[in-house]
């Protein structure tokens, strides 16, 4: 049985994992967060103490990494690395740069692909990332590019580290992180940061959370003739 996936790639601090699980709640698709796959596989080779550039230690350790997606009952993705729950652990400023950084590697993004891929295989996704279109689901039936300023990205993601408690956050501390990941994402050799050819690209900088996501749901069911 065919099954039906829709891509949604951007930069950090888009709105992509928000607009994301809410669209795919609303489908009754399950959400797929790859950046969290990513930051589990950053957890491992950070605790192992590994620098993001040494190519080769990355290369010794990283078979030793057991990562497996598991969702519960109310669909929330959870994320194991050698069957311990690291799910609370993923979202830290560090392992955002640490995550960011390894993701530059190859052999990375090559032991990641299959997993991604056999996700989409067995179910109806939305699938969320940076390479989404363009690599791991070129096929897919809605490619979506969900973009917005730096300057709004960031105060978003400053609103959001202050309602989890962190008084220390300054606005140009976040902005200088967000340019600095955009353009790390963006210039890697493999698998950059890009709108797909076929992609819909939908700016949210002047968009609530509930516009961007009813004009996501938009362009979803005017693809899949909904
Ligand atoms: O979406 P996020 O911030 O949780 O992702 C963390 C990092 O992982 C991001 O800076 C780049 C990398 N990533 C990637 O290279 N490809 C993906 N499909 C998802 C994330």
């Amino acid at each position: 049985m065919k099954h039906i996936s829709i891509a949604i790639d951007g930069p950090a601090g888009a709105g992509k994992s928000t607009l994301a699980r809410q669209v795919a709640e609303k489908l009754g698709y399950a959400y797929v967060d790859t950046g969290a796959i990513y930051r589990t596989i950053g957890l491992f080779l950070q605790i192992c103490g590994v620098s993001p550039k040494d190519t080769d230690g990355i290369a010794r350790l990283i078979d030793e990494a057991a990562i497996r997606v598991e969702y519960d009952e109310a669909g929330a993705q959870h994320m194991f690395l050698n069957d311990q729950d690291v799910t609370a652990e993923l979202r830290t400023p560090d392992l955002s740069d640490y995550a960011s950084k390894i993701s530059a590697q190859p052999l990375v993004r090559e032991v990641l692909l299959d997993l991604q891929r056999n996700l989409a295989a067995t179910r109806n996704v939305v699938m969320d990332g940076r390479d989404i279109g363009t690599v791991v689901l070129p096929k897919a039936d809605v490619k979506i590019f969900l973009t917005a300023s730096p300057e709004v990205r960031a105060r978003r993601r400053l609103l959001e580290m202050q309602e989890k408690g962190d008084k220390k956050a300054s606005f140009e501390k976040v902005l200088a992180d967000i340019r600095q990941r955009d353009d790390r994402d963006m210039h890697r050799a493999v698998a950059p940061l890009k709108c797909a050819h076929d992609a819909v690209k939908v700016d949210t900088s002047d968009l609530t959370l509930e516009e961007s996501a009813a004009a996501l749901l938009a362009v979803i069911e005017k693809r899949l003739g909904l």
